[in-house]
């Protein structure tokens, strides 16, 4: 199959690289020249493990190119993909459909032959029967089916999670679509992926209920490790002997400092206005939503009383920045609001991550570090905000001789305190005594 990308930022250029590895033609497409010609010399825009070598082995193989101008592929493609960012709308969380209709417009004007236009984006409920009205009125003539294909991408893990999904879905409403989408993902029948067709609002709202429902099971776990705390119980324990229920299941379960990244918060406010403005509130996101973004900003009164409320003067070393571990993704991140909290507290605040140069940009008066040890050197608490996988195994002997004093504030749980507390640390964890 021919297939057009629009759009490589993290979903359009993971998913285009995949549709290639299963050997379809994809071309690539963005009007970011700069990104394309960094591409075509082989640099990735994104850290995302595996995807460079992905990336280099379809473009050698003939089967993956990039361009700006979409005018030759999108016209010689039997499926368009639109796969540009949908932001959260400034002020009021409504997503921002803008890239989507100007890529929908260039796409009407180009198409050539029966298409099939596929909404990878994730958009609003009825956002198809838009794009299709812009389609109809720009080329009456023109033959085309308009589809709903969500993703369902985790950074760092975007590669196996495109080539190993628990499903795809795919929501249309004209069914000369479904053989060109069959064939699409015809590679995953091998390990008999289940597929779901459905209609197209469906599809549109799995997405947004999906994200919700896992933003909602990692704010109730986050909850639960707040009464933990104040009852002397263990959070590790407690979502374990929930997890193993079949019906709730073990996963999003980890308590930390609230969730971040590019797709939960904005998801979670973009479904509150769908509701709203259908008549339909929903409370339990709504209030997953605020929940959490309380729990970012109470993070750093729990370093505070850790150093009994006196930041003033103090230094802390940060570890990880990012809102998760392998991703250079800054979106959203805990650290942006945790860190500002302790300056603003008094405290001087250096810091170390992998990938997460963005922070540069984003957060003012840090003194950033080349590795974990030299962020914590003299500092009066270590704070581990990211859990990214070498600072799951530092040699503690050091940490607490370059330290000013032993004490670490472990927002992950990435350690126990029988490990922590007999080197001489003081150990303070999320949701556990
Ligand atoms: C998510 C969805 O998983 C994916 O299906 C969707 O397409 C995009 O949004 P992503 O944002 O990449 O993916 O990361 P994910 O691994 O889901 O984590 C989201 C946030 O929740 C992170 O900040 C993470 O630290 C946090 N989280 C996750 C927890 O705090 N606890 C958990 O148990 C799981």
């Amino acid at each position: 199959m021919r297939v057009a990308m629009i759009g490589t930022g993290y979903v359009g250029l993971v998913s285009g690289a995949c549709f290639a590895d299963f050997g379809h033609e994809v071309t690539c497409i963005d009007k970011d020249e700069g990104k394309i010609a960094r591409l075509n010399e082989g640099q990735m825009p994104i850290y995302e493990p595996g995807l460079d070598v992905l990336v280099a082995r379809n473009v050698e193989a003939g089967r993956l190119s990039f361009a700006v101008d979409g005018r030759e592929a999108i016209g010689a493609a039997d499926a368009v993909f639109i796969a540009v960012g949908t932001p959260s709308r400034r002020g009021d969380g409504y997503a921002d459909l803008s890239f989507v209709y100007a890529a929908a417009e260039e796409v009407a004007s180009l198409i050539d032959g029966f298409t099939v236009v596929v909404t990878k984006s994730t958009v609003p409920v009825g956002t198809g029967d838009e794009i299709e009205g812009i389609l109809r009125r720009a080329r009456p003539d023109a033959q085309f089916a308009v589809v709903s294909n969500p993703e369902f991408l985790r950074e760092g893990a975007a590669i196996e999670d495109f080539k190993r999904p628990d499903r795809v879905v795919v929501g249309l409403e004209d069914e000369r679509a479904r053989p060109v989408m069959a064939e699409l993902y015809r590679p995953l029948n091998l390990n008999e992926t289940p597929i779901l067709w459905t209609r197209r609002r469906s599809s549109e709202l799995i997405k947004y209920a999906a994200n919700a429902f896992l933003a909602m099971k990692i704010t109730f776990i986050n909850e639960i490790a707040d009464l933990c705390e104040a009852v002397d119980a263990d959070v590790q324990q407690v979502a374990r002997g929930i997890g193993l229920d079949k019906r709730i299941g073990p996963k999003f379960l980890h308590a930390g400092p609230g969730y971040g990244g590019s797709c939960f918060p904005k998801d979670t406010l973009a479904l509150v206005r769908t509701a709203q403005d259908a008549k339909a509130p929903l409370s339990l996101v709504e209030a997953t939503a605020r929940a959490n973004d309380a729990r970012k900003r109470a993070m750093a009164g729990k370093v505070a009383k850790a150093l009994a409320g006196e930041l003033a003067g103090k230094t802390i070393g940060v570890l990880g920045l990012t809102f998760k571990p392998n991703t250079d993704d800054m979106r959203d991140a805990p650290s942006l609001e945790i860190v500002p909290a302790l300056q603003a507290m008094g405290a001087k605040v250096q810091a170390y991550d992998p990938e997460g140069h963005e922070a540069r940009q984003m957060l003012r008066g840090v003194d950033f570090k080349a590795g974990p040890y030299e962020a914590l050197e003299g500092a009066d608490c270590a704070v581990i905000i990211t859990e990214w996988d070498e600072f799951r195994a530092l040699d503690l002997e050091r940490v607490r001789e370059v330290m000013r004093r032993p004490l670490m504030v472990d927002l992950r749980n990435v350690y126990k305190p029988e490990e922590l507390r007999p080197r001489g640390f003081t150990y303070v964890s999320v949701g556990r005594p």
